[in-house]
């Protein structure tokens, strides 16, 4: 997110050194006196402790937030120990970082106070916003009672709940869940799920899964090779498994005059040449239902989805709707992929 003009703090260059700090320290909170800096955290603290000047605070893990540091402090702090995802770190030499405290619904506030409005959500909190109370009492409330404990050969009444309420609004036929750590180990277990499963019914030369050209899946190396984005692919290209690529739907590309579902009815033409050639080594296809979204919010229309169940029934091939981006909610209906007509084969959720 671009910081906003005249924003003197977030515009300050990253790797500034510590004299420069002091002088900002001062600027950013007007009126006040280094009451942040390190030697006042430890003397405040120390006469807190009742004088034991073994214990410091300079700010790191405290929630005491007249005890932050200025932005540019966290900057130099994130710079010296933090690789950023999707990032190449010499960027930040000259777009700064920016530092966030805390967030409350669609609003995040940087160290210096200064508000910003969380125009894409930080991707994730769409539906329910950022530091959303119910939410947190709910993990709190958990959290006291039970942390976690390993699922394999334990249960307990919250999954069992989650997964009763999970299955009552997935796509018919879906009555089971699985859980993973994120949306790229999903997309590992439903692409491991499929393979598993013709393995299990003697099909073994089914092997190889198709996707929708500009489909992203995630990161992890399965999930990266079922994606089909360039900037997050190319360099790890030799390590991945080879998949057969169809052209996508994308609406964006239409002819002048043509609907979306004219035009997606006429890409399915290279969907239904591929089943028909490669679905005797064909596990699944996968598809982001409806909306490719780090290809760059490209969009297709429902009918697609309607042939391509009919499709991978007839070809007997499974369908995989990776709905970490678009479901509960985020296109409309609660799972994109869920019309009675379209349902998938299995389906990774999101984590909302
Ligand atoms: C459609 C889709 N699938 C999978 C993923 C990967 O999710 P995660 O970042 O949790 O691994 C993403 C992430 O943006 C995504 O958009």
């Amino acid at each position: 997110m671009p910081p906003p003009p005249g924003d003197a703090d977030v515009f300050m260059p990253v790797l500034a050194h510590a004299a420069k700090h002091r002088s900002e320290q001062q600027r950013e909170r007007p009126g006040k006196t280094r009451a942040c800096a390190p030697h006042r955290y430890k003397n405040s603290h120390a006469r807190r402790s009742g004088g034991n000047s073994s214990v410091k605070c300079d700010g790191r893990l405290c929630h005491n937030p007249a005890h932050d540091l200025p932005n540019s402090a966290y900057v130099v702090r994130d710079l010296a120990h933090v690789w950023h995802p999707c990032t190449q770190m010499k960027d930040h030499e000259q777009l700064p970082l920016i530092p966030i405290r805390r967030g409350r619904g669609a609003w995040l506030e940087d160290y210096s106070g200064q508000r910003y409005l969380d125009a894409i959500s930080s991707w994730w909190v769409n539906l329910f916003g950022h530091a959303n109370a119910r939410i947190n009492a709910a993990v709190r409330e958990q959290l006291e009672e039970l942390e976690q404990v390993i699922l394999a050969g334990f249960t307990h009444e919250p999954v069992i709940a989650l997964s009763e309420a999970l299955s009552a609004l997935a796509p018919a036929g879906l009555t089971r869940c699985f859980y993973a750590d994120n949306g790229s180990s999903a997309v590992e277990v439903a692409v491991k799920m499929s393979f598993h499963y013709w393995r299990n019914v003697g099909r073994t030369a089914k092997r190889r899964f198709i996707t929708l050209s500009n489909s992203y899946h995630g990161e992890t190396l399965g999930a990266l090779a079922v994606g089909d984005v360039d900037l997050y692919k190319e360099i790890y290209r030799p390590l991945l498994m080879e998949v057969i690529t169809v052209p996508s739907p994308d609406c964006f590309a239409r002819a002048p005059g043509e609907s979306w579902a004219e035009h997606s009815r006429r890409k399915f033409a290279h969907m239904e040449a591929a089943l028909a050639q490669h679905a005797h080594e064909a596990c699944a296809v996968i598809v982001e239902p409806l909306v490719q979204c780090a290809g760059g919010m490209r969009m297709y229309d429902p009918v697609y989805l309607t042939l391509l169940r009919e499709a991978c029934d007839r070809h007997q091939v499974h369908l995989i709707a990776d709905e970490i981006a678009v479901g509960f909610g985020r296109t409309g209906t609660c799972s994109p992929a869920s019309r009675p007509a379209s349902a998938p084969t299995s389906c990774a959720c999101p984590r909302d």
